[in-house]
């Protein structure tokens, strides 16, 4: 009887450990693979969500200041919690200067390549 628990406490255990691990790959929730970013009357911003995930491997340069939600720097901007403008000279323009700078392969920097009417 005892044996028979014990056993079968370990198949369970073993179960749950290989669904944490199928956990860890596969269901993260990576959002969108292309976002186009509210930009105001300048137009509007496609942001290649999934391009830069791959490029930069950590989630958190972008999400400690906004979570991983769809329309939340809206959202943000009108509570008045960020700045218009503020993801852009602080996030996109920012690490675009820095990556051009250092020789690395970057993205755009002129208004026209990320804003489209
Ligand atoms: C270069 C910046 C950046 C990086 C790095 C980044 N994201 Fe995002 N993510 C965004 C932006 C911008 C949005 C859209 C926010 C909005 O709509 O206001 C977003 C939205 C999301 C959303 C909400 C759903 C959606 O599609 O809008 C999820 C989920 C998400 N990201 C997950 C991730 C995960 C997981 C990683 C790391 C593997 C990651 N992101 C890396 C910028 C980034
Ligand atoms: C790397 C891409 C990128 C470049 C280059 C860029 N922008 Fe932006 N811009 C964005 C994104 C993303 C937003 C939305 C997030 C924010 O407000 O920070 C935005 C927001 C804005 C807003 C505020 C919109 C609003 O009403 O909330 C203005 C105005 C603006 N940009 C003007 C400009 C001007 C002028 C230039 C050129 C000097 C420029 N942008 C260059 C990506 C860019
Ligand atoms: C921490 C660095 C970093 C941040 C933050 C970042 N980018 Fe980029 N971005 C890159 C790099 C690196 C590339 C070049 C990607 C490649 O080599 O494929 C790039 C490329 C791009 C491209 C060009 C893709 C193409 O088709 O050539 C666009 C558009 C772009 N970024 C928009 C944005 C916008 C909008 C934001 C802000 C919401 C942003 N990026 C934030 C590093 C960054």
């Amino acid at each position: 009887m005892r044996g028979k628990v014990v056993c079968g406490v370990a198949v369970a255990m073993l179960w749950v450990a290989a669904g944490m691990l199928g956990l860890s790959e596969a269901d993260v929730d990576k959002g969108a693979e292309e976002i186009v970013l509210f930009g105001g009357e300048r137009g509007r911003v496609p942001f290649p969500h999934h391009r830069h995930q791959e490029k930069l491997g950590n989630c958190d340069i972008c999400h400690s200041v906004y979570a991983q939600q769809s329309g939340i720097i809206q959202e943000l901007k009108e509570a008045g919690k960020l700045q218009k403008k503020q993801i852009m000279n602080k996030q996109c323009t920012k690490c675009h200067k820095e990556k051009r700078r250092s020789g690395e392969k970057s993205g755009p920097t002129a208004c026209t390549s990320c804003h489209i009417k």
